[in-house]
């Protein structure tokens, strides 16, 4: 069996840690692109160089060519500036659009029956707009942010309870921005519900659900958090490390049930829009998207994002792209 073909459209930060992780978990053969020349080159043979220390046998490549993405099976894209401190998502729009419709067509003459993960910011925009410039089926276009945005949200429960964050269970829905909805309802530490983990912990239901306020707030803005410590740029790590998760669902048609962003038809109530919802993840991209019931809260800020998306949506639509 031939190793799957991984091209990776971006070269920077994101990008070189995707090819690091693709080649140590062996996932496939990695194209790095870039439009800068020979960093994709330099990045892919630092790792290459690594293979024998780390045992791997993916062969990497750098380049500054579409043609060499030539019939990939899956392309992660992480073209486009990231943000710089007190800027929010949506500052990126204009500059990203620009570079995500370059990518989108790029991508679509090359490797067009592949499956998109797409990591630029601000997510749900360039999600929509590389379906539209690529013409690819929804199930075949997919945003990584849920899955970052909910191991975000879990990683501060685990912290306040002292438990494994590997118990936690915590969903984040909505557009990948401030408006992001963190479900409180449901999160849980192995089925245990979180809120009353915290109300034993306090033993006061106000300061519990205070404390829960916190941990929704800085999941929220936890991006702009990281973005302010580095200074020069946002989050690779958890990015790369939530987009391989996607990854290998795919590759290897595991069925993850995982929040992603994907195409809605009607589920939550939104047609027409990629907003983040809970997604199963197999070998043809999205293959269900799985609703639940919201209560009336959750279903107000689910709609207040979603308002929040479309404005997105309709600014880039304004702009031309
Ligand atoms: N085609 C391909 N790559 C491009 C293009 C283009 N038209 N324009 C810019 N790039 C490359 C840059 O040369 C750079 O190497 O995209 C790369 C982006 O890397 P970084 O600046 O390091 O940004 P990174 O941290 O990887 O984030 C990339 O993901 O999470 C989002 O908000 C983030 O939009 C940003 C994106």
């Amino acid at each position: 069996m031939s190793r799957k073909k991984i091209a990776l459209i971006g070269g920077g930060q994101i990008g070189g840690v995707l090819a690091q992780l693709i080649a140590l978990k062996q996932l496939g053969d990695v194209v790095l692109y870039d439009v800068v020349e020979d960093l994709p080159q330099g990045k892919t043979l630092d790792i290459a160089e690594a293979a024998r220390v780390n045992g791997f046998d993916s062969k990497l490549t750098g380049t500054n060519s579409y043609k060499d993405i030539a019939r990939a099976d899956l392309v992660i894209i992480t073209a486009g500036l990231p943000r710089k401190p007190g800027m929010s998502r949506d500052d990126l729009l204009v500059t990203n659009a620009k570079i995500m419709k370059s990518v989108a067509e790029g991508v679509k003459e090359y490797a067009p029956k592949a499956i998109a993960i797409i990591i630029s910011n601000p997510l749900d925009a360039m999600v929509t707009l590389f379906k539209k410039v690529s013409g690819f089926p929804a199930n075949r276009v997919v945003g990584q942010a849920g899955i970052l945005d909910s191991s975000r949200f879990s990683t501060f429960i685990a912290w306040e309870l002292g438990v494994s964050v590997k118990d936690v269970n915590a969903l984040v829905l909505g557009g990948h921005g401030d408006t992001m909805v963190p479900i409180v309802r449901y999160a849980n530490v192995n089925g245990i519900p979180v809120m009353e983990l915290l109300e034993r912990k306090y033993k006061d239901k106000i300061k519990a659900a205070e404390v829960m306020k916190a941990m929704v707030d800085r999941t929220k803005m936890a991006g702009g958090e990281v973005v302010k410590l580095l200074k020069t740029g946002s989050a690779f790590y958890s990015p790369a490390a939530s987009a391989i998760q996607m990854a290998e669902a795919i590759i290897n048609d595991e069925k993850r049930l995982i929040s992603a962003c994907a195409y809605l038809n009607g589920e939550f109530g939104v047609t027409g829009y990629y907003v983040g919802v809970p997604v199963v993840l197999g070998d043809t991209g999205v293959e269900k998207v799985i609703e639940f019931s919201l209560d009336q809260e959750e279903q107000a800020l689910m709609d207040n994002s979603v308002n929040a998306v479309k404005k997105l949506v309709e600014d880039m639509d304004r702009l031309g792209f």
